[in-house]
């Protein structure tokens, strides 16, 4: 921990106090970013409430103060990618490292990337054009830290922070080791005070959406950024049936049919057998708040069913690169299709959110597609008074052929009888 970033955050037990450093062991690093001296043991207390926390191995930490739920999530993610490391897997922590994405079915390999590092949305967000390069980021529940370590190597000064202590302990080792200076801490959002208008960019991925208290969260992001400042998010929007029930599908058929020959029992991960009770809290209300603090010029919309098909064609075709470039592109095709036929089906949500002096009169991308049932419901109705609309008018006209057929009959009639006279006379 540098001793800086005690001038950037507020004590998160009152929330106004500055905390000060009480006991230090410090040293200097050598990073890429230059000389940094940190404090690796420590302690700091508020000068307001005389609250204290402990600084562990360079991680200043208010582990103490997170809520059971929020401490249950973080245990459920801190054993995931923990257990990853344990295996000597690191992408999750470094873009640099390959993924090895079905390691909870117990297949330890790794999938091959092009270039120097994996590309991703999280290049497309640090490269907006509203978002200023080499500005102060703060990075919202990393996980392991592989987006921090992305936007610290592209120049960002980074302050990460994660509730499972283990992890961000783990991911500023590896910073460490790597040679790039990140500030990692160990809170959950509600525990994490910036000074006012201190941040350029704020990056949460596929965290938000495990903030309980979603609104809390995006009116803090909205006080931390500088006006002109942005809030660069990937989440999940909404589940969609149909599209988790192919996933497993996908899932169980390799299961059954690709991943035996790759299959190393002792390698699959030991996690509970469900998520936290948090996962998915905030999901559904992450847009809505974003607009109501936020300008948001763009959303793009995601699914994500199929992400799964280019790693299981890879092993398929005997780890062919040919096969895994193929599929990717072939997933690319089916997901233009499937935005264009099931556009309210999407899963997840990119985008960038701007702070403003002013915002739009009414938010423009909320509500997000609504999960199917209602917006069928909308439609029917728009339907059904479509329907009423067009039988009203089919009753007007059948009575008016009614009305037509009857003069025709009388006319006829009519030119009968005179004929008959005729013929009678
Ligand atoms: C799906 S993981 C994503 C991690 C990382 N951003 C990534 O993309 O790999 C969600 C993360 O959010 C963290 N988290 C859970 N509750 C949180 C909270 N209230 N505030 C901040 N982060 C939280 C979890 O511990 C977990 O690491
Ligand atoms: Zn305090």
């Amino acid at each position: 921990m540098r001793r800086e970033l005690l001038d950037l955050i507020f004590c998160p037990a009152c929330m106004v106090g500055s905390l000060v450093v009480e006991q230090a062991t410090e040293q200097e690093i050598a990073y890429r970013q230059g000389s940094v001296s940190e404090i690796v043991d420590g302690r700091v207390a508020c000068r307001q409430c005389a609250a204290r926390f402990p600084i562990e191995e360079y991680v200043l930490s208010f582990s103490d103060r997170l809520e059971s739920s929020v401490r249950a999530d973080g245990a459920f993610w801190g054993a995931f990618y923990s257990q990853h490391y344990n295996q000597g897997f690191k992408g999750f922590m470094d873009t640099t490292e390959e993924p090895v994405p079905f390691l909870t079915q117990g297949v330890p390999t790794s999938i091959p990337f092009d270039g120097d590092e994996w590309a991703g949305i999280h290049v497309d967000l640090a490269q907006h054009r509203w978002v200023r390069r080499g500005g102060r980021a703060v990075d919202v529940g990393v996980g392991a830290g592989w987006s921090s370590l992305f936007l610290a190597r592209h120049g960002f000064d980074v302050i990460a922070f994660e509730p499972a202590l283990e992890l961000t302990k783990l991911a500023k080792r590896h910073a460490v080791s790597t040679g790039v200076f990140i500030e990692y801490l160990c809170a959950d959002m509600a525990n994490f005070r910036m000074r006012p208008e201190s941040v350029d960019l704020v990056f949460a991925l596929h965290s938000l959406h495990h903030i309980p208290d979603i609104d809390d969260a995006v009116r803090e992001i909205h006080r931390m950024l500088r006006v002109g400042g942005c809030l660069a998010l990937d989440d999940h929007l909404q589940d969609s049936i149909v599209q988790g029930v192919l996933r497993d599908g996908l899932i169980r058929e390799a299961d059954a049919s690709i991943f035996p020959a790759y299959r190393n029992e002792q390698a699959a991960l030991a996690l509970p057998s469900h998520h936290s009770e948090n996962e998915g809290v905030g999901m559904g209300q992450v847009l809505q708040t974003v607009e109501k603090y936020l300008y948001v010029d763009d959303v793009r919309y995601r699914h994500i069913c199929f992400d799964i098909l280019g790693p299981i064609a890879y092993l398929k075709f005997n780890r062919s690169k040919e096969a895994l470039t193929y599929t990717t592109e072939m997933v690319d095709f089916i997901y233009k299709a499937m935005r264009r036929s099931l556009p309210d089906m999407v899963e997840y949500m990119t985008l960038v959110a701007q702070k403003r002096e002013q915002l739009p009169d009414s938010p423009v991308f909320s509500p997000p597609p609504l999960d199917r049932a209602s917006a069928d419901m909308e439609q029917s109705k728009i339907y059904e008074q479509e329907l009423i609309r067009l039988h009203a008018i089919v009753a007007e006209k059948n009575a008016h052929i009614q009305r037509i057929e009857r003069l025709l009959e009388r006319i006829e009639n009519g030119r009968a009888m005179r004929i008959l006279r005729i013929l009678s006379r």
